[in-house]
């Protein structure tokens, strides 16, 4: 396995997955033993559901934050933190996942494209998503507002992802591939890590990569949905392959 290729201006562009976080012990959606197992997705993961029985969705989420309390980061969490240290703004990491790893391990500019599992937000009123590891029996009341019902600050199927949080994706994109390497390259390197590649935008970050002349590299445990769209794919436990891959970061 080659580390990824940087230069002095080397823009790194970052998708993470659940993959990323199995070895903290938070089990991954699509594996055996994955978190969907059990619940029909539908009723806890979809606006339908939260319209049919709020209670059984906080009861869910209430399970996951607590789940939550006892994992740490890992070596590839605190990789992908180290090397943003290095980089400043020519790094930026967006994660599917929900479970605040990236943040815990050190990590500043993440863009948390699914949400996060330690937010609520109010259904009714203007006041924004805020902290709460609280857990739920009950659907809670907005404290603000006083009669809006608090949700998980979670991006559920068939919900738009944050405008702005797409925005701010496709301008690293633009930034770095206005820069060439000597070998005609767009000065952007993408890594992919635990991500099966099956949904959308996040798949999709890949082929706009390619697109601009970036290149693109897949960290996973098995080849992903996508992997024939990467340049380069590298099998094996993200805690051992990320470090290595982010050896050369300068
Ligand atoms: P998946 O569960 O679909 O895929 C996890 C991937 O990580 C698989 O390809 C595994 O092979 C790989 N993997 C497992 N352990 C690994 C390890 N130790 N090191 C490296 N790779 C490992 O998870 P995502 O792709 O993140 O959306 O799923 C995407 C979205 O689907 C989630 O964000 C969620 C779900 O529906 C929402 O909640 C909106």
């Amino acid at each position: 396995m080659h580390a990824l290729p940087f230069s002095d201006t080397t823009c790194l562009l970052v998708l993470t997955g659940a993959g990323i976080s199995a070895e903290s012990g938070v089990p991954t959606f699509r594996d055996a033993g994955g978190l969907w197992e059990g619940h029909d997705i539908r009723e806890v993961a979809s606006p339908e559901g939260w319209e049919e029985n709020p209670q059984t969705v906080w009861r869910f989420y209430s399970q996951r934050r607590r789940g939550l309390a006892k994992v740490r980061p890992n070596r590839a969490h605190e990789a992908l933190a180290e090397v943003e240290r290095k980089l400043g703004d020519r790094f930026l990491l967006v994660t599917q996942n929900v479970d605040a790893l990236h943040t815990s391990a050190g990590s500043e500019r993440v863009i948390e494209l699914h949400g996060n599992l330690l937010r609520s937000r109010c259904t009714d009123c203007a006041r924004p998503a805020f902290h709460d590891e609280r857990t739920y029996d009950a659907v809670p009341v907005c404290q603000e507002c006083g009669q809006g019902r608090l949700r998980p600050d979670i991006v559920w199927f068939g919900e738009m992802i944050d405008r702005a949080a797409l925005t701010r994706i496709s301008k690293f994109i633009e930034l770095a591939a206005r820069r060439r390497t000597a070998a005609g390259y767009a000065e952007l390197v993408f890594l992919a890590v635990g991500t099966s590649g099956v949904v959308f935008p996040a798949a999709g970050l890949v082929q706009i990569v390619r697109e601009v002349g970036g290149r693109a590299y897949l960290a996973n445990l098995e080849e992903s949905d996508n992997s024939h769209q990467f340049d380069e794919v590298v099998l094996g436990k993200a805690t051992e392959i990320v470090p290595a891959l982010l050896a050369g970061a300068r």
